[in-house]
């Protein structure tokens, strides 16, 4: 396991001043002052950097390994927290660009913490993290909504290091190696993680033929996606997500292009509904990813993050315009199962946790936190026809996801 816990050694520290030279001691003391006061003074307000007020009180470290950090609420600060990084880092997708797209309360955002109930939920140090982290491989596997992640932990580590080599390692999307710390960081896209593709009905008939089916998608449950295949023995850390894919009627309508689950190669019969397909195929891949990795492989699976469609789905105009968190009874409101634009939400965390219990997975559960974030996502100013209501605004609540991660990382390690 490369994530080891110690840091640099301090190599930079000079040869023990036995030299009877005192003057040449006190000109290098003063020489690395200079450059110090130089290298602050040159890098602006995303100096990476433990904000006091936020840091874990040492008093209550103990209460970390209990806490639940998915279990809290968002608290306003008196002004607005420095970002660790800005609008300018590359890896922000356009439409995600709020402060750059100047978003009405694109800057508002970065106003609210998260505070656990009964914990701090430290913020991630860019600078400590790449020490910490050195000669590890991270991997992000899933759908946009994990490179909505990727991207704020990116901007997080290149604030503070900015020599990188772009690659893509193991099928990878897109990926950063850290060259001063020889950690990488890659993004591998897959919207449902296993395979699929066009169906369609054979001359020659077959099961599902005589059930009438004449178009559809082939979704293998026992087969991974290309672009990660490789991942699990490449990666010393995985994150995992999916979800907005299974619940997608414009691309896999029920009646004009269903999904057709396949396993070992063949139909499976009778067909199912997504949402069996949907756990069979978690289960699958669970294994898969399982049989590929050792114990020191720590994997995380993240839950389902919300939508906030109001008004309509997303390609009904459906918008969400709100400049401030929602209220736990409006939380209620747009994510009960009564409620149908958003109701997937809670059905895929459902299955999620009914088929990660008892595996080698760490659960990473962000869908409280997020559920409450409906003034967080591009809304208009994306540019794009529809409003986008799923993807957040970076800077923003993605940060937050990456400081649980971290967070719960940090404590797995300690355990
Ligand atoms: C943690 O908090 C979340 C949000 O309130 C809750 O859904 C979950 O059940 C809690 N987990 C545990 C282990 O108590
Ligand atoms: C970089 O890290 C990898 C593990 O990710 C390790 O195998 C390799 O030896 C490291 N390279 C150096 C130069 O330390
Ligand atoms: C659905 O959510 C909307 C808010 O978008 C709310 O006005 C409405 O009452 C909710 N409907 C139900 C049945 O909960």
């Amino acid at each position: 396991m490369a994530a080891r816990g110690t840091t640099k050694r301090a190599s930079a520290v000079a040869a023990p001043p036995s030299c009877s030279c005192f003057a040449r001691f006190v000109f290098l003391a003063s020489f690395l002052l200079l450059v110090a006061l130089v290298y602050s003074a040159a890098r602006p307000s995303i100096i990476p950097r433990y904000d006091d007020r936020l840091k874990d009180p040492p008093a209550r470290r103990g209460d970390r390994r209990t806490c639940n950090y998915s279990d809290g609420s968002w608290i306003p600060e008196p002004e607005t927290v420095p970002s660790r990084y800005d609008h300018t880092c590359k890896e922000i997708f356009k439409g995600w660009n709020c402060l750059g797209n100047r978003k009405i309360n694109g800057r508002d955002l970065l106003r609210w913490r998260w505070q656990p109930s009964r914990c701090h939920l430290p913020r991630l140090d860019p600078l400590r993290f790449l020490h910490r982290f050195r000669d590890s491989n991270i991997g992000f596997v899933g759908d946009s909504l994990n490179r909505n992640m990727f991207a704020s932990l990116v901007c997080m580590l290149r604030s503070a290091s900015g020599e990188v080599r772009k690659w893509r390692p193991a099928g990878a999307d897109r990926g950063f190696t850290f060259l001063n710390y020889n950690l990488t960081i890659a993004y591998h896209r897959t919207n449902l993680l296993v395979q699929y593709g066009r169906w369609s009905a054979s001359d020659l008939g077959g099961p599902l033929e005589l059930r009438g089916y004449k178009q559809g998608y082939r979704v293998d449950v026992d087969v991974p996606e290309r672009s990660w295949a490789e991942a699990p023995g490449f990666h010393h850390i995985l994150i995992f997500n999916t979800g907005h894919w299974w619940w997608a009627p414009s691309k896999f309508d029920p009646v004009q292009s269903p999904m057709l689950f396949f396993e070992n190669g063949l139909p499976v019969l009778p067909p199912v509904t997504p949402e069996i397909g949907f756990s069979l195929a978690l289960r699958h891949m669970i294994l898969y990813v399982e049989r590929r990795t050792t114990m020191d492989t720590m994997k995380f699976f993240r839950t389902q993050s919300p939508r906030h469609f109001e008004g309509g789905d997303w390609n009904l105009g459906g918008s969400c315009r709100r400049t401030q968190p929602l209220l736990p009874h409006e939380v209620e409101e747009l994510f009960s199962t009564k409620n149908a634009t958003n109701a997937e939400v809670r059905v895929i965390n459902r299955h999620l946790y009914e088929v990660l219990h008892g595996t080698s997975f760490h659960i990473l559960d962000i869908t409280r936190m997020s559920e409450l974030r409906a003034d967080a996502h591009p809304s208009t100013t994306g540019g794009k026809m529809h409003e986008d209501c799923m993807h957040w605004c970076l800077p923003g609540l993605t940060d937050t996801w990456n400081d649980a991660f971290i967070a719960t990382l940090e404590d797995q390690l300690e355990n």
